[in-house]
C-alpha cells in the first residue's frame, strides 16, 4: 500500500503477484479446490480496492483462460509486458496502468517472471525483460511523475534492473520468499519486498516531489562511516603506544591507516553537509515504511470475513467429495497382529485406539481434553477437509516435511488419525505397539506443541501452564 505523507491521499494497494495459486502446477482434484480458492482471493482483493496487480508465472497454474475470466469477473487489473500468446502480436494483458494518487500522476508497470519449463505448451509465453523493458519504459516515462514497476523477476534480476534504469521510482517484487524485509534504495530505486499469497502487509508512506530522487537516507550512512572513523582512531592509537614514532614513519600499515583517516574525515564531511542539505524542504523525495503484523487478534473486516468463509466452505465441498472417492474405507483398526491397512506413507502410525489396550488411564484421560475434537471442531464448522486448517487438527507422522508434502497425507488420512492423536505428541509410535519394551515412543517436550500451538494460533502459549491440562497422568 501506497500513501502520499501528510496528505489525505487515498491509499494505492498494489499487489505484485505470485497471490492465487500455491504451487505452480495444479493436478487432480487439488486442482478445483485451488481455483475456487483463487476465486475467493480475487474478490477479496477486488474488495479491497486494489488498483494493479502484477502477475507471477504461479498465477497462471490454472492456465490463461481461467486468468482472464477472472479479471473480467472481478474487474481486476492484472498487467504483465512480457506475457505474450503463441498466436498473435500483442500482450495478453495491459502492460501498464496510468493511474492517479491524488495529484500525482502515476504508471504501474507489470513485468512477469521467468516461468522457467513449468509452462510449456499452455498457448503463451513470457519475453525476457531485456527485450521489452527498455521501450516500456520510454513509453510511460514522459507520462507519468512515479514509475512503479511490479515484478515477479528474482531479487538479482531486480536489482540489476534498479541499476541498469534510472527511471524506476518503485520495484515491489514478488514470490520470493522472505516477506517483511526493508526497502533498499538502488540507484534511486526501492526496492520493496512483498511475500506470496498477500501474506505480508505494509504501508509505504511517501513524499514525492519533481526532484524525483530518494532521499538517500544519509544518517544510516553517516553513523556507519563515524563508526568506521572510530575503529581507525583507535587502531592508530594502538600503534601509537607500542611503537616508536620513527618506526611509524616506516610503517606501511601505519601509513595507510593514515590515510584511511583522512578519507574517512572527507566521507563524513560531505555525508554531514548533504544531511544538511536534505533538512531544507524539497530537495529529496523521502519515505516511510511500516509492516503490518498479521494477527488473529486484529479486529476482521465483516465483508472480507464473509467472502473468506464463504470460499472455504466451498472449498471443504469440493474437497469432500474430492475424497469420498478416494476413500475406500471407513475404519481400520488394527487387527490382533498388529497389521493396519493405513496407506503405506503413514505406516509408522498406529491410531490412538492402538494404544488404549495397553495404556487404559491416559487413554481415557486423553479421551476428555480438546486434543481428541480437534476434528470434529473443524466439522462443526464445515472445515474438516480444508487442508489450511487439519495440518494441526490431525495427526500427521511428521511436522519437519515440507507443507506440500504434508497437504498430501491429507487426503489419505484414516479416521484413527483425525484429531490431534496421542502421536501427535508422543511421535509415530506403530513399532512400540508391536514390541514395547523394545521401541520407546518420545516424550513431548515444548518444540513438540509450538508445531501447532504457533503464535498466530495460540499467542501467549505458556508451556507450564497448559502442559498441566494436557499431561498424561501417570499409569
Ligand atoms: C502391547 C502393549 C502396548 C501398546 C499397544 C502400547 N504401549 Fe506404550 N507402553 C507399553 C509398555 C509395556 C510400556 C512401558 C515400557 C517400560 O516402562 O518398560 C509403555 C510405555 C509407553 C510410554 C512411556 C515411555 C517412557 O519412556 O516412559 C508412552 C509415552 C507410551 N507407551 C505411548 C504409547 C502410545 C502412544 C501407544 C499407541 C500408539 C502405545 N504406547 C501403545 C505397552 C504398550
Ligand atoms: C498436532 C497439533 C498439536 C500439537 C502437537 C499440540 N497441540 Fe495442543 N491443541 C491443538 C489443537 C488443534 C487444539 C484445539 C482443539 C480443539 O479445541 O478442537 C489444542 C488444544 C490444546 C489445549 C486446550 C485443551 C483443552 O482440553 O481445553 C491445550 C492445553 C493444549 N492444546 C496444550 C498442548 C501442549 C502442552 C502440547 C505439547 C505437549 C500440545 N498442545 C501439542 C493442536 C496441537
Ligand atoms: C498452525 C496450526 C493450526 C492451524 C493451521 C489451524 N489451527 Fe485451529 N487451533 C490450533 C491450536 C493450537 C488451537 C488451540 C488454541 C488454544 O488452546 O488456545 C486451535 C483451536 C481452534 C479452535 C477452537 C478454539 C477457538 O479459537 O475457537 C477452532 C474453532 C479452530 N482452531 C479452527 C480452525 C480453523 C477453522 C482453521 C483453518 C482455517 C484452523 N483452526 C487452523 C492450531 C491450528
Ligand atoms: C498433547 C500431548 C499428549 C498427547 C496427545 C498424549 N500424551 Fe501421553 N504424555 C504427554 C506428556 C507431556 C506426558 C508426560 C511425559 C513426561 O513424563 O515427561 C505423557 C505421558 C504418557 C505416558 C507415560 C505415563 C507415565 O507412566 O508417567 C503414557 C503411557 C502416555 N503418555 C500415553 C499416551 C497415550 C496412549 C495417548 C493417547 C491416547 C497420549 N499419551 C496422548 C503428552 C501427551
Amino acid at each position: 500500500m501506497l500513501t502520499e505523507k501528510n496528505k489525505k491521499t487515498p491509499a494505492l494497494v498494489l499487489d505484485s503477484g505470485a497471490l492465487l495459486f500455491k504451487q505452480p502446477m495444479l493436478t487432480g482434484p487439488a486442482e478445483d479446490a485451488a481455483k475456487r480458492t483463487a476465486q475467493g482471493i480475487a474478490r477479496a482483493v477486488r474488495t479491497m480496492g486494489t488498483r494493479a496487480i502484477g502477475i507471477a508465472p504461479r498465477d497462471l497454474a490454472a492456465g490463461l483462460s481461467f486468468l482472464k475470466q477472472l479479471a473480467r469477473d472481478n474487474n481486476l487489473n492484472f498487467l504483465s509486458m512480457n506475457l505474450y500468446p503463441n498466436r498473435g502480436t500483442a500482450p495478453v494483458f495491459k502492460p501498464y496502468l496510468l493511474t492517479r494518487a491524488g495529484t500525482l500522476k502515476i504508471a504501474i508497470l507489470g513485468l512477469t517472471g521467468n516461468p522457467r519449463n513449468i509452462l510449456q505448451n499452455k498457448g503463451f509465453h513470457v519475453l525476457p525483460w531485456q527485450s521489452i523493458l527498455p521501450k516500456t519504459l520510454r513509453e510511460v516515462e514522459k507520462k507519468a511523475d512515479m514509475i512503479i514497476l511490479l515484478s515477479s523477476e528474482p531479487r538479482r534480476t531486480n536489482e540489476e534492473i534498479a541499476r541498469k534504469f534510472d527511471n524506476i521510482h518503485i520495484l515491489l517484487q514478488s514470490g520470493q520468499g522472505g516477506g517483511n524485509q526493508p526497502p533498499v534504495n538502488i540507484n534511486n530505486t526501492l526496492l520493496c519486498q512483498t511475500a506470496p499469497q498477500g501474506k505480508y502487509a505494509g504501508f509505504l508512506q511517501i513524499d514525492w516531489n519533481d526532484s524525483k530522487t530518494w532521499n538517500k537516507q544519509v544518517p544510516d550512512q553517516l553513523q556507519k562511516e563515524q563508526n568506521r572513523l572510530d575503529r581507525i582512531n583507535w587502531q592508530i592509537g594502538r600503534m601509537q603506544k607500542r611503537n616508536t614514532k620513527q618506526a611509524l614513519a616506516k610503517n606501511t600499515r601505519f601509513q595507510q591507516l593514515l590515510n584511511n583517516r583522512t578519507q574517512s574525515e572527507q566521507i563524513i564531511r560531505q555525508l554531514q553537509a548533504q544531511k544538511e542539505r536534505n533538512r531544507r524542504p524539497r530537495t529529496a523525495c523521502s519515505y516511510e515504511n511500516r509492516f503490518i503484523a498479521l494477527k488473529t487478534s486484529l479486529p476482521e473486516d465483516k465483508t472480507i470475513k464473509a467472502i473468506v468463509d464463504q470460499t472455504r466452505r466451498e472449498v471443504n465441498q469440493i474437497n469432500r467429495k474430492a475424497q469420498q472417492k478416494l476413500r475406500k474405507r471407513k475404519t481400520a483398526t488394527q487387527n490382533a497382529t498388529g497389521n493396519n491397512d493405513f496407506p503405506e506413507a503413514l505406516q509408522g502410525l498406529a491410531g490412538w485406539p492402538a494404544c488404549k489396550q495397553c495404556h487404559p488411564v491416559q487413554t481415557s484421560f486423553y479421551l476428555t481434553t480438546n486434543h481428541a475434537k480437534a476434528w470434529q471442531t473443524l466439522a462443526d464448522l464445515d472445515q474438516q477437509y480444508n487442508p489450511e486448517c487439519l495440518l494441526c487438527h490431525v495427526t500427521l507422522p511428521t511436522y519437519d516435511a515440507g507443507l506440500v508434502q504434508r497437504e498430501k497425507l491429507l487426503d489419505m488420512l484414516p479416521l484413527e488419525l483425525q484429531g490431534v492423536g496421542c502421536e501427535s505428541c508422543h511421535g509415530p509410535a506403530r513399532g512400540h505397539t508391536l514390541t514395547p519394551a523394545k521401541v520407546r515412543p518420545v516424550k513431548p517436550d515444548q518444540d513438540t506443541c509450538l508445531q501447532c500451538h504457533t503464535d498466530e494460533r495460540d499467542k501467549n502459549f505458556n508451556y507450564t501452564e497448559k502442559i498441566r491440562k494436557i499431561q498424561c497422568p501417570a499409569g
